[in-house]
Order: structure tokens, then sequence, then C-alpha cells
């Protein structure tokens, strides 16, 4: 049996025995990789040692405290900061910012006076001293290696005893004895659960950077999250300076926060009101088609500006297109106007976007991509001090939505003079200095609002 090959494709992780061009697991073409089985399974071994086991009450029932690492919006994602004994998976595109994120808030660890080591396979010292320097990052305690094979790694690991542990990428490390190249399925998890069984064992906080293949999944992939206690993914449009810290998997906090950073000179700087940040080029406010809508991420309320552009079918078919909101939310929201609401877009192309890049999932935006449709359809201006929140039914009605004194505290914030409602929620919603408007039916929020 030593030596058997066995085929594993690279995106979902899926074996077979034999190559085959789909793979079974995922659906997708030409991913299946070979790979040389060194121990099959079902081959007899000598029975183990005996392992020691605990009743649960004399287990230590320490708590896992987390750490703030000093990088609140990094923390707040955490669920309040890194916990001892914990890997967690830093994925996204490359050069979004994952590096810098991570000695960012190395560097804060390490001046709070604990230890941080930070293991580079991608970039040499110098050029990490470089963007330290350029980060402002500076300390004793923050230790760097250049060092991409495992053993070592856990080698220095052990040597240098850190509180924390940054390994950038995983990728990039390999385990000699596999014999396959890095990056490959069994690399990539062959390493990432030796990182794991260390990190447990010797109570240190290991982050490990994944990169994603151009498809959008984490490369050498969803395998890895079943293994590693939290999945944060770090996104953002290349060209727009903000970027999205989300967790899409934790064991120790809510996986429903967000982190907002923007990208600048020197490193990410934390954005603690989102919402200006994504209204700032807001010069847009007063033209026809656009509407400003509260959304929520996570528990934090988010102003976000929706687009909408309604043109003249100039050939064939209507072009339907949006760009940030759910396409098919959006062509609901079309019939819905349509049939209950009197307004044809048959002979228009549609385009709506969410402004700044961002993605608005919540139906509680229903309502104001609505009224930029018409808004635009009309050539008529929503008024720019306005809010609108509220889920349109398919019957025409406006469906409240939760957590609106929020949302309604966060207009006021900013400045918003009025906010378009549910009627519903009228009565959970009062802030002083913002005038609410309630309204039953997307009819209703039209005439109110043109
Ligand atoms: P990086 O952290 O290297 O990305 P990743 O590790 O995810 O591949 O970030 C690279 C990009 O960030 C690069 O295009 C330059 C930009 N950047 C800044 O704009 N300001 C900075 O202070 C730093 C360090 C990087
Ligand atoms: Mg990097």
């Amino acid at each position: 049996m030593e030596g058997k090959s066995r085929f594993i494709c690279q995106e979902c992780g899926h074996q077979s025995y034999r190559w085959l061009g789909r793979c079974p697991g995922c659906g997708s073409w030409n991913t299946m990789v070979e790979e040389v089985v060194h121990s099959p399974l079902g081959t007899v071994r000598s029975p183990a040692a005996p392992v020691q086991i605990y009743s649960l009450a004399e287990v230590a029932g320490h708590e896992a405290r987390a750490f703030p690492t000093g990088v609140g919006e990094l923390d707040r994602v955490l669920g309040g900061g890194v916990v001892p004994a914990s890997l967690v998976l830093l994925g996204g595109d490359p050069g979004i910012g994952k590096s810098t994120l991570l000695l960012q808030a190395a560097g804060r660890v390490a001046g709070a006076g604990r230890r941080v080591l930070y293991a580079s396979g991608e970039e040499s010292l110098a050029q990490i001293k470089k963007r330290a320097s350029r980060l402002g990052v500076e300390g004793p305690e923050l230790y760097l290696a250049f060092e991409t094979e495992i053993g070592r790694l856990e080698r220095s690991i052990l040597d240098c005893s850190p509180f924390m542990v940054i390994i950038d990428s995983i990728q990039t490390v390999y385990d000699a004895e596999l014999g396959s190249a890095p990056g490959s399925v069994a690399q990539v998890r062959e390493c990432t659960a030796r990182l794991m069984r260390l990190a447990k064992t010797k109570e240190v906080n290991i982050f490990v950077v994944g990169h994603v293949t151009k498809e959008g999944a984490l490369a050498g992939p969803r395998l890895l999250e079943h293994i590693v206690d939290t999945v944060l993914y770090l996104e953002g449009e290349r060209h727009q300076s903000f970027r999205l810290l989300r967790a899409y998997k934790n064991r120790f906090g809510s996986t429903n926060e967000i982190g907002v950073f923007e990208m600048t000179g020197r490193g990410l700087v934390e954005v603690n009101n989102p919402s200006a940040l994504f209204l700032r080029e807001g010069t847009s406010a007063a033209l026809p088609g656009s509407v400003v809508v509260p959304v929520l991420e996570g528990t934090r309320p988010l102003l976000v500006e929706i687009q909408a552009l309604v043109a003249q079918t100039a050939f064939g078919t209507p072009r339907r297109m949006t760009a940030g909101v759910d396409y098919n939310r959006t062509a609901l929201i079309a019939a819905v106007l349509e049939r209950r609401a009197g307004c044809s877009f048959a002979s228009y192309d549609t385009y709506v976007n969410a402004v700044g890049g961002v993605r608005v999932v919540e139906p509680a935006a229903d309502l104001g991509i609505a009224l930029a449709l018409v808004s635009s359809l009309r050539d008529r201006p929503v008024d720019p001090e306005l809010v609108i929140a509220g889920e349109v039914g398919l019957t025409g009605e406006v469906r409240p939505v939760a957590a609106a004194g929020k949302r309604v505290r966060e207009a006021a914030q900013l400045g918003f003079a009025r906010c378009l409602l549910p009627a519903a929620n009228l009565s959970q919603a009062f802030e002083p200095g913002i005038e609410l408007v309630g309204v039953q039916t997307l009819q209703e929020a039209i005439e109110k609002v043109f």
C-alpha cells in the first residue's frame, strides 16, 4: 500500500482514488491533483500508548480570556481580542492588507510587553523592517523570522515562547516529509493541523494568513475552516481605500461584527464612524436616483448611499444590473413597483449600485432601493436630508425592520433631518432632532417623498 496515490480537489478537498475531470464534491473542473499517500487508512498499527482522560469536574475551568490587541476594530471582530491557545485564519485577496493589519496588531501587542513572533515566507526581513518603520511599529518584544519549514517553525516557536505568533502565509509553509509542493491541499492542511496542535498544547495564539484564489475560496480552503478556531476575511475593492474585516467563524465570539479600516500611507487606520466614510464622497445627494439607507452590519448601523439609474433601452431587451445589492431582490422590488405603484420599467434599463463598494444584503434596504428607482425614473431628486428604511412585501406593504431605533439614532448623529420608516416601527424609534415619517405602503411612501 505504501506510496499509493490519490487525488484531492484543490478547492474543497474531496478525495478520490482515480483522477476525475470534475470534482464530485464541489463541481469545479480540473481541480483534482494527485498526491501520494504515505500511511493509507486501514493499515494495522500497533496499539497507541494510553491516553490521559479527565472527568469534567477535574478540568481546571480557566476561562478563555481575550487579550485586546489594541487595534480596536480587529478586537471587535475577534470578540474582544486574541485568545491564548487559539488559531485564527486571516484570509483575503493578495495585496488587500493582511500583512499590514497583522504587523500593526503585532506591534501593539509587543508594545504592551507581550512577545510576538512574526514568521514570514513571503517577504525578506529587510522588507518587513521597512514596512514596520513605515507603520511606526517597533519594540524589542517583536521578533521576526524568515522560515517556511513547519518543523523548524515549531522549533522557533518553542524556543522563543511568544504570546502571539503570525505565520505569513500558510501557502508558503511546508512539511519536508510530505513531498508535495508548498501550497497544495495536503501541505496546507497538515501544516495548519500541526500549528493547531502547537497552539493548544503550548497556549500560544497563532494567526495564519491565507491567500484567496481567484474564485474567492481560501486556497487550500474550506477544510481549514474546520480546523481553525476563527476565520476572518479582509475585504475591499483594490481601488478604494476602505477595508472590511469580517468573521466567518468564531469559536470565541460573534460572527456578526465587522471591522472597518481605511488604508492610508501609514497603514490601516481604524474607522470608528463608518457611515461618515461611506457618505463622505456623497456629493451626489440631491440628484435624482440617490437615496441614503441605514443598514445594520452586525450590531452596528451603517448609512449607505444607494444609487439607481433608469435609462431608456436603446436596443433589444432591457438590461438589469446591480452592484452591491442583491440582483433578485432588486428584480422583485421593481416588479412590486410595476404592479403596486404604477411604475413601468419595461422599456428601461435599470442599474442599482451601493456606493463605496459595500454589500447591502438586508431587506431593510428595500424601500430605499424602490425609491431610488422611482427617483431616477421620474428624474426627481429625493430630499438629501432624508434617510429611508423599510422592507417591501409582495403586496406593496412596507414591513417593519429590526433595530429601528439604532438606525434612526445613527441618521440623527450624522445630521439627517428626516427618516422615512415603516409605520409599525414609529413607536420604537423616537429620537430628538430627527423627524420620523411612518408609511404603510409603497404607494404611500412614493406620495410622501415626491
Ligand atoms: P499587504 O499588507 O502587503 O497585503 P497582503 O498581505 O494582503 O497581500 O498590503 C499591500 C498593499 O497595501 C500595497 O498595495 C500597499 C498598500 N499599503 C499602503 O497603502 N499603506 C501602507 O502603509 C502599507 C504598509 C501598505
Ligand atoms: Mg502579505
